[in-house]
């Protein structure tokens, strides 16, 4: 894959080199799509990322790295590091030599000891309410007030209404607000309004 982020370009001549600004669609479409219906969930990824100007973002579900490789692009721009962590053993990792800032974490999402404060937490792991309740509940109180928590396919056929009850439940618990990407697949989008550290376990 080629870089996609390299801020500087050199023009012929004597002129001085000049900032470009790298189109964020240009950058998630370098990533080869399963279906363009992400498009719209790749730039969601890739601007909180800046809009948080996250150093530390946490995915969960792994897999073959899509959304892994779109956070650590964005994370480029912002100098900050992608954990992800996957249960699976045999997971082809093979992506992650071409980005140093992503860490692959083998293990259950519930049961990882996580202790860092994190910009942004993303979780597309397994997708049943109770799990997902559960990474809530572990992983959410260690994102910092001003933070952002995406959930990916909360509107999907195959789960039904599990991922967004999941999230309508935590988020009542926290006092938090929430909104919904309809798009295909749906991604929902929690504010982290204030501070849970109290919750943190
Ligand atoms: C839908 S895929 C993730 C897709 C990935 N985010 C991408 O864009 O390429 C779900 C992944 O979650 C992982 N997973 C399921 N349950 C898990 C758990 N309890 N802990 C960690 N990973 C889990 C599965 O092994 C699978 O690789």
């Amino acid at each position: 894959m080629p870089p996609v982020d390299a801020p500087l370009i050199t023009p012929p001549g004597n002129a001085q080199p000049r900032m470009i600004v790298v189109d964020p669609l240009a950058v998630v479409s370098l990533i080869p799509l399963a279906s363009p219906d992400f498009v719209p969930h790749r730039l969601l990824m890739f601007e909180a990322v800046l809009a948080t100007q996250a150093k530390r973002v946490l995915e969960t579900g792994t897999d073959v790295g899509d959304s892994a490789r779109i956070f650590a692009t964005a994370l480029r721009r912002t100098g900050g590091v992608l954990f992800t962590v996957d249960r699976k053993t045999d997971l082809n990792l093979s992506w992650v030599q071409d980005y140093s800032n992503v860490m692959p974490i083998q293990g259950d999402s519930l049961k990882v000891t996580w202790n860092q404060t994190l910009d942004v937490l993303f979780l597309d792991s397994d997708h049943t309410k109770e799990h997902l309740l559960g990474e809530l509940r572990k992983l959410g109180p260690w994102v910092r007030q001003g933070g952002l928590i995406l959930v990916h396919d909360t509107v999907h056929s195959e789960f039904g209404p599990a991922l967004t009850d999941a999230v309508r439940v935590w988020c009542r618990e926290v006092g938090f607000r929430w909104s919904e990407d309809p798009l295909p697949h749906g991604m929902a989008i929690i504010e982290v309004i204030r501070d849970l550290t109290p919750l943190r376990a």
